[in-house]
């Protein structure tokens, strides 16, 4: 099946089956396959992108996840359109051409006030990419975003099985909304990132076909998958945290399903293990997006306990992570790193 997969789509059926029943050669014989591929399109280069966390605010209250809106102990801030400038003037002279601005579902942030940050970033940096981060919005505001100059979107589909997406997220979000969300930012010309949490609470191997036939069906330009982390003051605070294996095998089958994906290796592979963006590389991914928020708010950006890289200034994240690639015989470069035309 994984030789399959890498030439034709499988059946509902034959992933269920690979998903349940594969064994630690079978994870390492899609590890191989999937470095093949990765290695063909995008040689030993890493791309980065500097990620500016830059509200801890959210609307929304997904039990998964340490910023929603019935966790009081969460500390709540916003920078500034200043901080969020010194994020990028610090991020571009550190190399980096792709900034993501992520933040929970803040309605301070109004499509106005988007369109300004979003201005202001692509006339000061017109080299470099803009990726936006921050939850479902309506068709207009989306095309204003795309108007102003950005370039992508990253929105987690989190699960493509309506019944697990009800586990983890109460009304009023849906399945139904958040793929519509999906489709209109990949018909608005964003590159588009859907992705899920891996070992999330009331995942199966039928539900992560699912979330592998909904990658067939979108072919986003990213995919965005990292082990599920519990966050103590959250409900989901006594459920098992998602595993190495698997995370890295969901890698490989990405790859080797989506050959040229944009796929990070993610700081919550990182924080399960200390060598999981690595192996996350090894396994097939070709990406990974250092932390570029102000040092001083880095804490309270806290979606799941533990968090890697809350204390390290932007600087040493950049170089941490250019010897942890080189370890591997891979190299951050200096580029946009656009989907491959
Ligand atoms: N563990 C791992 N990932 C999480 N996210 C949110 N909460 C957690 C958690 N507890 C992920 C979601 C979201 C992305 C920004 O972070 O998938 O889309
Ligand atoms: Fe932040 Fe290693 S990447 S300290």
């Amino acid at each position: 099946w994984i030789d399959k997969l890498e030439v034709q789509p499988l059946e509902r059926a034959e992933y269920i089956r690979l998903l349940s029943d594969y064994t630690e050669e079978d994870r390492l014989y899609a590890q191989e396959k999937a470095r093949k591929i990765g290695d063909r399109y995008f040689g030993k280069q890493i791309f980065v992108r500097g990620l500016i966390e830059f509200t801890s605010y959210c609307k929304n209250d997904c039990y998964y996840c340490g910023l929603r809106r019935s966790n009081p102990k969460a500390e709540r801030y916003r920078l500034t359109e200043e901080e969020i400038l010194d994020c990028c003037r610090e991020g571009y002279a550190l190399g980096f051409r792709t900034f993501v601005l992520q933040g929970g579902e803040d309605a301070y942030f109004t499509r106005e006030r988007m369109v300004h940050i979003i201005r202001q970033i692509k006339g000061a940096y017109p080299d470099c990419a803009l990726t936006l981060s921050i939850g479902e919005r309506c068709r207009a505001d989306y095309a204003a975003f795309r108007q102003a100059g950005a370039d992508r979107y990253l929105l987690r589909h989190e699960t493509a099985d309506p019944a697990h997406y009800r586990v983890l997220h109460p009304e009023p979000l849906s399945l139904e909304h958040r793929i519509k969300c999906l489709e209109t930012l990949k018909e608005l010309g964003f590159q588009t990132g859907c992705g899920f949490m891996v070992g999330s609470p009331g995942q199966t191997p039928e539900t992560l076909a699912e979330d592998l036939l909904f990658i067939r069906r979108l072919q986003p330009q990213m995919v965005g998958i990292g082990p599920f982390i519990p966050h103590g003051d959250t409900p989901f605070h006594n459920k098992p945290q998602g595993t190495l294996e698997l995370t890295l095998f969901l890698l490989s089958l990405i790859r080797i399903q989506q050959k040229q994906v944009l796929l990070p290796a993610t700081t919550a592979l990182g924080t399960i293990d200390p060598r999981g963006r690595e192996l996350g590389i090894l396994a097939g991914a070709n990406v990974v997006m250092p932390n570029l928020s102000p040092v001083a708010v880095r804490k309270k950006y806290s979606l799941y306990d533990n968090k890697i890289c809350t204390g390290e200034e932007s600087a040493q994240c950049r170089s941490c992570l250019q010897k942890r690639m080189e370890s591997i015989g891979y190299t951050l470069v200096t580029d946009r790193g656009d989907y491959p035309a």
